[in-house]
Formats: structure tokens, C-alpha cells, sequence
């Protein structure tokens, strides 16, 4: 089988001790960058990414040319033999033996996972379709450390695409780790955060409400965390129209709320916030992005140390019988892969993209 390497697909990947580190060594680094010069040399960096990017490509990029490292790679799978046909397997096997490390981005869910089952150097998942997306989490959770000073007792809304919104996905799951965390989700119907993550809220004994008015839930809010509409992840352009414009933040929803409040945003934007919002103080969001590339050197570094544990990709059972029954996880492209699944008290889990399967449906539980 599989050889294991810190991969880093899910955070739950690592234990929240590790998570700390991660953010604490960020911060040494932003203070005292020179001392880290070189700390990469002659390491490799491929990223392969499948979807558009501009921060979290370029902030992994230049911060490995910071740590003194090289990079490889591709943002146009057109230029590379994906054009040709080649399998996701195929291609993470290939970068991976010329590189010390992957950063992955790819358009379905659980492909990343996928991919580091088969590779030759840890992989890191740089967004897997509307599913997760880590590296982004570390960042938000740096500039709350930063900016808030603590990941515990805070009240945070998240807004906007809360269903295919993969950054709002992996921040729900580690924030729900930090005690007295409450969150207010914020979103139309159709666009509400999946059972699965509702339920991981509440299974670490954290609280949650769904509204649907950005106006009436603001002034409670120590942390307002903006989300684009995915138009990508929609089935028809119709059903996007529909979604798109409804939540607006300005400047007079922002009288509305404490002093204190930040907002952020893991970008882009389209409309979700208005430009006069930017230089209000408590608007971070470029602060953020920068907290973005520090956060992804300690990564890289603690990584490439090997100072982080490793732990199997799979724990749960290949039950070849059943199928996962999301027509955008990996597995329904990819025959050859395991059916893995999690049993949480008897409802099977897709290993690859969550997906829940209830055991009634399953004549073998
Ligand atoms: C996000 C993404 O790609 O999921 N962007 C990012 O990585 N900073 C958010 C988005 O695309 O809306």
C-alpha cells in the first residue's frame, strides 16, 4: 500500500496542537523573516492547479522562493499532458517524484485525496472543488490570532455561499475545536452549510443559528466572514441569477455593527462587498490575504522538517458494494478507487468527499 507522508487534505489531518504550531511559527516568521532565508534550499515545490487562483497559488509560490526553495508546476492543466488525457493519479505520481512537496488544486471533491494516495511526497490540498480547503483555514485562523488574539470566545457569521463555499467548510470544522465558539450562518435557503459540518458543530458542543438577514444578525458579530457566490459550482446559470446579489455589506450595515468587529473574506470579491467598505479599519481582508503567505512558509517548513506526524489517508472500510452517490466526488471518476467509508454512528461516510450514506439504504450494515 500507500506510503504515509503528512499530507495535508483535511486539517483534521493533524491534531489542533499542531495547527497552534503552525500559527505560532507563522508569527515568528513575519517577525523575523531573515532568519529564515534560505531555510528551503535546494527543496523542491510542484503546484498543480486545475482551477483558477491568484492568492493562494502565488502566496504558496512566494513563499517558497522566500524560504530559498525552487518551484514546478502548472495553473493551465491545457499547457501540460492533462490536455493529453492524463490521469490526476498520473500526473501527482510524475510531480511528485521531481518535488519535495505538491499543492494541489483541483474542481472535484476529494481528487486531492485521491491523488496523495499515490504519491512520492506529501500533498497539500489547495481547494477540492466545493469541499475544503485548509491552507486557506490556517490563514483565516492567523489573522484571528493576529487580529482578534484569540481563536476561543468568539461569535462569528459567515455569509453568503454557505453550500458550496469550501473556505466556509474547513473554518466552521476547526473553529468548532476552540471553546465558546457560537456561529451565526448567514444565507438563503438553497444555500444553507451542509448537515455534515452542522453536525460537527454540534458534536463538539458549539452552538449555530441560520437567518437569512445580514441587516438583523450584524450587531452581534465579533467576526463577519463574507463569502462569493460560487457561480461555478451551479448546475444552470438560472439557479446562480437567482442567488447572486442578495447579500450586500456597506458601509451603513457596518454602522450597525461593534467597534471592534473584523470582517473577512477569502477572496475574491464580485459584489458581496462594497468598495466603500474597504477603508473602514475593521475590514481585513488584504491584511488577510497576506497573513496567507506566512502561514503557508510555516507550512511548508514544518512539512518539509518533518515536524509534523503523519497519519493513514484512509482509516475507514472499502466496502466495494456501495457507491458513494455524489456525482462530483472523485470516486465517480475514478473506478479504480477505493469505496472507503467512515461509520459515525451508522451513518457511512465518503472517505473522499463526506458524502453521508444512510445505513438503511445499505443491506450490509
Ligand atoms: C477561495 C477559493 O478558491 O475557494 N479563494 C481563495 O482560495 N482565497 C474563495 C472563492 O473562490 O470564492
Amino acid at each position: 500500500m500507500h506510503q504515509h507522508f503528512p499530507h495535508l487534505i483535511d486539517l483534521d489531518n493533524y491534531p489542533v496542537s499542531t495547527w497552534n504550531s503552525i500559527i505560532n511559527l507563522a508569527i515568528d516568521i513575519k517577525r523575523n523573516q531573515h532568519i529564515y532565508v534560505g531555510a528551503c534550499n535546494g527543496r523542491i515545490m510542484a503546484t498543480l492547479f486545475y482551477e483558477p487562483s491568484t492568492r493562494t497559488q502565488m502566496s504558496f509560490q512566494s513563499a517558497m522562493l522566500r524560504l530559498g526553495g525552487g518551484i514546478i508546476g502548472f495553473d493551465n492543466p491545457a499547457t501540460s499532458s492533462v490536455a493529453k488525457g492524463e490521469s490526476i493519479k498520473d500526473t501527482t505520481k510524475i510531480a511528485s517524484s521531481y518535488s519535495d512537496i505538491v499543492v494541489m488544486r483541483h474542481f472535484i471533491e476529494g481528487s486531492v485525496k485521491a491523488a496523495a494516495l499515490t504519491a512520492d511526497c506529501p500533498v497539500v490540498n489547495a481547494g477540492d472543488g466545493g469541499h475544503l480547503h485548509p491552507t486557506q483555514t490556517l490563514t483565516d485562523l492567523l489573522t484571528l490570532r493576529a487580529e482578534k488574539g484569540a481563536l476561543s470566545g468568539l461569535t462569528v457569521g459567515f455569509c453568503g455561499d454557505l453550500k458550496n463555499g469550501r473556505t466556509v467548510h474547513s473554518l466552521l470544522k476547526a473553529l468548532s475545536h476552540y471553546e465558546n465558539n457560537k456561529f451565526v450562518l448567514i444565507s438563503t435557503d438553497e444555500l444553507k452549510v451542509p448537515t455534515y459540518i452542522k453536525d460537527r458543530i454540534t458534536a463538539y458542543g458549539k452552538e449555530y443559528i441560520e437567518v437569512n438577514s445580514l441587516e438583523e444578525a450584524i450587531p452581534q458579530l465579533d467576526v463577519l466572514y463574507m463569502t462569493r457566490i460560487q457561480r461555478e459550482r451551479f448546475g444552470s446559470p438560472e439557479e446562480y441569477e437567482k442567488q447572486k446579489n442578495v447579500f450586500c455589506l456597506d458601509k451603513r450595515k457596518m454602522k450597525a455593527a461593534k467597534k471592534d468587529m473584523i470582517v473577512l473574506h477569502p477572496l475574491p470579491r464580485v459584489d458581496e462587498i462594497a468598495l466603500d467598505v474597504d477603508d473602514d479599519p475593521r475590514a481585513l481582508y488584504f491584511k488577510q490575504a497576506n497573513y496567507g503567505m506566512y502561514v503557508r512558509m510555516s507550512l511548508i517548513l514544518s512539512i518539509l522538517n518533518e515536524d509534523i506526524q503523519t497519519q493513514p489517508l484512509l482509516v475507514g472500510e472499502n466496502i466495494p458494494e456501495i457507491k458513494c452517490h455524489n456525482p462530483k466526488c472523485i470516486t465517480a471518476s475514478e473506478p479504480s478507487l477505493p469505496h472507503s467509508f467512515r461509520n459515525n454512528n451508522g451513518i457511512l461516510e465518503c472517505e473522499f468527499c463526506d458524502e453521508r450514506i444512510l445505513t438503511e439504504q445499505c443491506r450490509f450494515i
